[in-house]
């Protein structure tokens, strides 16, 4: 007999195997089309091993809104994990990231002029999956990355800016990580079958889940995990605004704060133990942990109105994960 937390893992497993063959499938048909280095490179990054999290949710949300043919969801669930990858291979350029998913990334191996290309391969392939449906959908779809770009404007801008607020924090993260969990979320209750206002509700439990999912990268990117597939730290040394830091900047005076802008300005692995201690004085990661708990908390009850189902407490158990990855 299994017992239900082993069910469930079998559940999500088996979608993440599906979700894995049918992007095996899809590089395997572009490399006998003779797409070549491209579709090597690209397909590299994309089979190193993601979470899945977002194909897996969105197809979740398809069948939580009465979706019967998985057939009809998995194209939108492989479009969005192939858009994913694209900006994951353009933000490693940007950030100078040297690994991702635990392996090196392209620019790394092949330049930055093929990493950029190739990035732009995997957000067609995504694209020619997505433009199947509605122009509905599609618009959906676009929106959310061209949303995308904006916020990671955004986010450059605010490089090093010490005045940055949490509401800043907030939009960037909004864009650029929690617009295409609610998009997703949005697209496939609408192909299940959802009215607007019922779609809206799983747009709002992506955009929760997507908010509190970025905040536990950025607390996982201070504490360090290897999980992660890349070095610690990498977003105090690309200079980026996190919340914690941002918290940390508004409570800390005198010294403490003078110090603290300083180690942000110029920092190095050897300042670690001394910035963790300064975040720890005005408790800010413990600060930025409450307010995911709160975003979780709220997408958890978008669900509220939906009938039980396995698809329901299935989506349940990956907001938990979302929680408990930082724990
Ligand atoms: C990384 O996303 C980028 C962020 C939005 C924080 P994931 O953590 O989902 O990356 P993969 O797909 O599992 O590699
Ligand atoms: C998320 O931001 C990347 C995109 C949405 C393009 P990050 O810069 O935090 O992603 P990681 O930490 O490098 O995975
Ligand atoms: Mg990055
Ligand atoms: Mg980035
Ligand atoms: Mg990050």
């Amino acid at each position: 007999m299994h017992t239900t937390v082993e069910a469930f893992a079998e559940s999500l497993e088996s979608l993440r195997s599906r979700v894995n063959q049918e992007l095996d499938a899809l590089i395997e048909h572009e490399l006998l089309n003779g797409a070549g280095e491209v579709a090597v490179e690209a397909g590299r990054v994309l089979r190193a091993g993601g979470k899945r999290l977002r194909p897996i949710l969105f197809m979740l949300a398809y069948r939580l809104a009465g979706g019967k043919d998985e057939d009809e969801a998995m194209p939108l669930a492989l479009a969005f994990e192939l858009i994913h990858t694209a900006t994951l291979v353009h933000d490693d350029i940007n950030d100078e990231a040297e690994q991702r998913r635990g392996i090196p990334t392209i620019h790394t191996t092949s330049g930055q002029a093929k990493a950029v290309i190739a990035g732009d391969w995997l957000f067609v392939q995504g694209f020619g999956l997505g433009g199947r449906y509605s122009s509905q959908i599609v618009e959906i779809i676009a929106r959310c990355c061209a949303n995308i770009a904006v916020s990671e404007f955004h986010q450059l801008d605010h490089v090093l800016n010490l005045a940055t607020t949490p509401e800043d924090y907030f939009s960037i993260v909004k864009g650029k990580t929690a617009g295409p969990f609610a998009a997703g979320c949005h697209a496939a209750g609408l192909i299940a079958g959802l009215t607007e206002e019922q779609a809206h509700g799983l747009a709002r439990f992506g955009m929760e889940l997507g908010i509190a999912f970025q905040l536990v990268d950025d607390l996982l990117d201070l504490r360090g995990d290897e999980r992660m597939g890349k070095p610690r730290g990498a977003d105090v040394h690309e200079g980026k605004m996190t919340l914690p830091l941002i918290h940390a900047l508004t409570l800390s005076h005198g010294t403490h704060r003078q110090r603290l802008s300083e180690l942000i300005e110029a920092f190095t692995d050897a300042d670690f133990d001394e910035l963790m201690a300064l975040l720890d004085r005005s408790k800010s990661m413990e600060y930025a942990e409450i307010l995911v708990r709160t975003h979780i908390e709220r997408a958890q009850a978008e669900l509220d109105v939906f009938p039980d189902s396995e698809a329901k407490r299935l989506m349940h158990q990956i907001a938990q994960f979302v929680i408990d990855r930082h724990v």
